[in-house]
């Protein structure tokens, strides 16, 4: 393939990367659904946040779901298969208090850092460098969004 890399050796990249890409799509409708349902005197702050992170998850959507396409795999691309894939889950539509999405949060966050540690791992050993430094970035993002969301709760 026009890269070097083989689509059996990128199989196991493609899956890390397709893991996230279902986690990502739930993270996205499940964003939006706090940035709905929030209450509280703490809703204008995170109203507007949330909109930030889900416009940046929407661009990782499509960023993560090409990548896949360019190292020789096709993206998962329908609701029923992300939901089934995803390790995320989401929420029904009742209002939400603050301190209580923020935790929940800070655990999604922190299994997508989780997963994209394997990713990296699997893009490494193959020389996957790209790949690589796709999922990097993303980490880097979200410790830097765990962190905030921490400092949020005061914990
Ligand atoms: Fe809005």
């Amino acid at each position: 393939m026009t890269i070097g890399l083989s689509k059996e050796a990128t199989r196991k990249v493609a899956e890390c990367l397709d893991q996230h890409l279902a986690d990502l799509f739930v993270l996205y409708a499940k964003l939006h659904n706090y940035h709905w349902n929030v209450v509280g005197r703490k809703f204008f702050v995170l109203h507007a946040q949330l909109e930030e992170f889900y416009d940046s998850a929407a661009e990782e959507i499509d960023e993560v779901a090409e990548r896949i396409l360019m190292i020789g795999h096709r993206p998962s691309a329908s609701l029923a298969a992300y939901l089934k894939k995803a390790t995320l889950r989401e929420e029904d539509s009742s209002p939400a208090k603050s301190d209580d999405l923020v935790r929940q949060l800070v655990a999604d966050y922190t299994t997508l850092i989780m997963g994209l540690r394997k990713g990296i791992e699997a893009a490494q050993e193959i020389g996957d460098e790209a790949s690589a430094d796709l999922m990097v970035g993303y980490i880097a993002g979200y410790e830097k969004t765990v962190w905030m969301l921490n400092a949020y709760l005061d914990r």
